[in-house]
């Protein structure tokens, strides 16, 4: 069995705001998706990896990234549901049955290889797929509209989900059909694969995998980037 990725790289980054898409800022020098990329590309033996971009995409095919042999692009969609969706249709044509995915946020551009080999290990031992994910250190609150506390949740069980996602490929294409069919929104892999019945193994990530969403976030970023580097040095 062989290992493809898909990144969903069509997203506006409404929250984080501006002209230019977060996933095309610079970060230490290059653009935070060619640093995710990167990132995936460490995979060993990556059969391919499909981009989902927005419909009017004009930066990517900039990136040096773009003529790596290895990454192909195709239009995503309205949701990040969608866009992964996409991205599977178009490697259904050469995957095979037994074949596994990634799947990466483009905007996750701290992913060290530590972490990713221990959720390719984590996933090879079940056919329910793994995902990288964090502990939750915080109280939780439930509150209502009215900013008013209604409950305490106990956080011992819950983890903050990330990405990388990993799972058998056309498991997930079909979770994600489904989902989508059904009306049900799934805001990661994990989701739909839940909604068909699977029960995914979390794998614990680093705190440094942070998904870029607000501009605060860049400083965060670099600042974890220049720690990896140095890790990689000593
Ligand atoms: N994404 C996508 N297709 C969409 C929406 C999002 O491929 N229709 C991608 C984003 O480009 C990003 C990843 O999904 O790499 C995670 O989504 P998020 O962090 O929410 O990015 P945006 O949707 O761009 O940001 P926002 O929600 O603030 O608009
Ligand atoms: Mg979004």
């Amino acid at each position: 069995s062989r290992i493809w990725a898909v990144m969903p790289a069509a997203g506006q980054g409404s929250r984080f705001g501006g002209d230019c898409p977060k996933q095309y800022l610079p970060l230490a020098g290059k653009a935070i998706i060619e640093r995710s990329i990167a990132a995936i590309l460490r995979c060993p033996d990556l059969a391919g990896l499909v981009v989902a971009l927005g419909p009017a995409d004009s930066r990517f095919a900039a990136l040096t990234c773009a003529s790596d042999p290895r990454v192909h692009t195709v239009t995503g969609g309205d949701d990040r549901a969608r866009s992964v969706e996409n991205a599977l249709d178009y490697l259904s044509a050469s995957a095979d049955p037994d074949d596994w995915v990634l799947v990466h946020d483009a905007a996750r551009p701290c992913l060290s290889w530590s972490e990713l080999e221990a959720l390719l290990s984590a996933g090879g031992s079940s056919s329910e797929g793994a995902l990288l994910a964090l502990p939750v250190v915080d109280t939780l609150k439930r509150v209502d509209s009215d900013g008013r506390v209604v409950a305490t949740v106990e956080r011992d069980q819950l983890w903050r989900a990330q990405t990388p996602q990993y799972f058998p490929l056309f498991k997930l294409r079909d979770a994600l059909r489904h989902c989508r069919l059904a009306g049900e929104q799934v805001t990661d892999e994990a989701s739909a694969m839940q909604a068909v019945g699977a029960r995914p193994r979390v794998v614990a990530g680093s705190h440094r995998n942070i998904k870029i969403t607000h501009p605060e976030d860049l400083a965060l970023a670099e600042g974890f980037l220049r720690e990896l580097q140095q890790q990689v040095q000593q």
